[in-house]
């Protein structure tokens, strides 16, 4: 027996970088496969609008079970808000859709991300894609009165499977309309939804309403143009790649933190 195995067990000291524990404040469910969840924010939290960040559960194991999830709420809320999907199967959300008030989450201790200012040079307009639960950053982004300073125009495009999970948008955006710090901006936000896989007035892609230029008759604006347009992507792996096409055949060019330009694309979580 070796003179370590000898002594008792010692608790590995937490690293500074290991997840802090904040407590669930709020959960709202718009249908079986989405939700929305609100939770402490540690004063030494510090994001930028548009960013993610790691978010789990204490496993069974003891090991942490993490995930990237985009941060919902804008920069200077003093809770942290996340839309999530419910995937049956997946090792997080399959539990993360029980949490209630009063559970506790795990949460990272840096963001990162794509989807911020930072990464786009300046332009008029700005355009957020986004599909199924990459809504979240632009929730973020059009709560943000940084963004209408930046831009003279913000449209935000939805596409979901079902109507009910436009619900945390419309009422999302519904709410902005009074907001006291975005609210005098509400004019310049375009919020246009489309449903897939039941009724809606427009059930196409968003990739077929900019082939087709539905989009742009529809908001009465010019094609995709790279000396004023922007554009932020969030969705499923597929969706951003199509997207991508369609952009860098307008002639946009992929921006970065490193090198800001006039596209950035982020996968929305799933699993
Ligand atoms: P569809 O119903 O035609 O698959 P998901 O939940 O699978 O991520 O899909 C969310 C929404 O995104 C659905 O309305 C879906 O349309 C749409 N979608 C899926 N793949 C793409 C893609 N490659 N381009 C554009 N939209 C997509």
């Amino acid at each position: 027996m070796t003179e370590a195995a000898d002594k008792p067990a010692e608790k590995p000291a937490k690293s500074p970088n290991a997840p802090t524990e904040e407590t669930v404040l709020s959960v709202k469910h718009y249908t079986d496969r989405m939700f929305s969840f609100r939770i402490t924010r540690p004063s030494a939290f510090r994001f930028r609008s548009g960013e993610f960040v790691m978010i789990g559960l204490e496993g069974a194991n003891g090991k942490p079970l993490l995930r990237a999830y985009s941060i919902a709420s804008p920069s200077w809320d003093e809770e942290l808000e996340f839309f999530s999907i419910k995937a049956p199967d997946g090792p997080l959300t399959s539990k993360l859709q029980l949490i209630r008030p009063g559970d506790k989450v795990l949460l990272g201790r840096k963001s990162t991300g794509t989807l911020v200012h930072d990464a786009l040079t300046p332009g008029k307009r700005l355009y957020c894609f986004s599909t199924g639960t990459g809504l979240a950053p632009f929730a973020s982004v059009i709560r943000d009165p940084e963004t209408y300073e930046r831009f003279e125009q913000v449209i935000v495009t939805h596409t979901c499977r079902e109507v009910g999970e436009l619900k945390y948008g419309q009422e999302l955006v519904e709410s902005l309309r009074d907001d006291p710090l975005v609210g005098e901006y509400f004019g310049r936000l375009v919020h246009y939804t489309t449903v897939t896989r039941e009724p809606w007035p427009n059930q196409d892609r968003i990739t077929t309403c900019i082939e087709k230029g539905t989009l742009f008759a529809d908001l009465e604006v010019p094609p995709l143009d790279p000396a004023v347009d922007r554009v932020m992507v969030c969705g499923s792996m597929d969706m951003i790649n199509d997207i991508k096409a369609l952009v860098e055949k307008a002639g946009l060019k992929e921006g970065s933190n490193a090198h800001p330009a006039e596209f950035v694309i982020e996968k929305a979580f799933v699993g």
